[in-house]
């Protein structure tokens, strides 16, 4: 694995974003698969000014973000897609017909699961995934557990997550989902590249699990160790409790 550590969160997206932003040049086609959450929102910010910039062109590129929740409209708030929206689509020239999500207000959620495998393959596979990683070692939401799943599949959320994304519904915990659709472990391990961005101190801990610990399902991202091009961007909190 490949350690980069930054001062501070707004150095390590302007990074990783002037790194995407070469990418579209170099590889207009570019398939990235994109996270949401606190994490990503510097990195979309940088993305966005980029653009502005003309430093950033998405006309060709697509885009896949990991994960949705079942029974929030995409243009609702509290919706994955209304925050990527809002945080980087309808600020740059991305083609729509290039946006792919997960649907989950799909009536049949097993075989929209399989749609999402499906539509990545035709789109080449992923060339570029960033990743958040939770304070329990999740990605996506591909939760510690005894057994964790390959391909996109249906997630029953557990209690942390759906405590960390209450904001998403002003707060009120009776309307945060409790089901979710996720990208699985090999559709994650399967990108050609993963950068997987953490920041602030409450990351430390599970950061060190993922560079020094075991790979086990209770850390999910441990099995980020297996893939032969990963990079960890890290803040300096984020590496405080990185042993040498
Ligand atoms: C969201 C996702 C999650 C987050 C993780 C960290 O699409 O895939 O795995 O990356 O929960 O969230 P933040 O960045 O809010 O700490």
């Amino acid at each position: 694995m490949n350690i980069s550590i930054f001062d501070n969160e707004k150095l390590a997206a302007a990074a990783l974003a002037r790194r995407i932003a070469v990418r579209l040049k170099d590889q207009p086609r570019i398939v990235l698969g994109l996270p949401t959450g606190r994490t990503p929102v510097p990195l979309y910010r940088e993305l966005v000014a980029l653009h502005k910039r003309g430093e950033a062109d998405f006309s060709r590129a697509h885009t896949f973000n990991l994960d949705e929740f079942v029974g929030v409209p995409p243009g609702q708030p509290g919706s994955y897609r209304r925050f990527m929206q809002e945080q980087l689509f309808a600020c740059v020239n991305i083609d729509p017909s290039h946006i792919h999500f997960l649907n989950g207000m799909a009536d049949d959620l097993d075989a929209e699961c399989d749609r999402y495998e499906q539509e990545i393959h035709r789109a080449g596979g992923i060339d570029l995934q960033v990743l958040g990683i939770g304070t329990n070692g999740h990605i996506g939401f591909n939760e510690p557990a005894r057994e964790l799943i390959a391909r996109t599949h249906r997630v029953q959320l557990l209690e942390p997550s759906r405590k960390s994304n209450a904001s998403l519904f002003g707060g009120d915990m009776d309307r945060v989902p409790r089901e979710a659709l996720s990208m699985g472990m090999a559709t994650i391990l399967q990108a050609r590249e993963v950068v997987l961005m953490a920041t602030g101190k409450s990351k430390a801990r599970c950061v060190n699990g993922v560079v020094n610990g075991g790979i086990t399902t209770r850390v999910p991202a441990s099995f980020l160790q297996l893939h032969p091009r990963v990079e960890l961007l890290l803040d300096t909190p984020a590496a405080s409790s990185l042993s040498s």
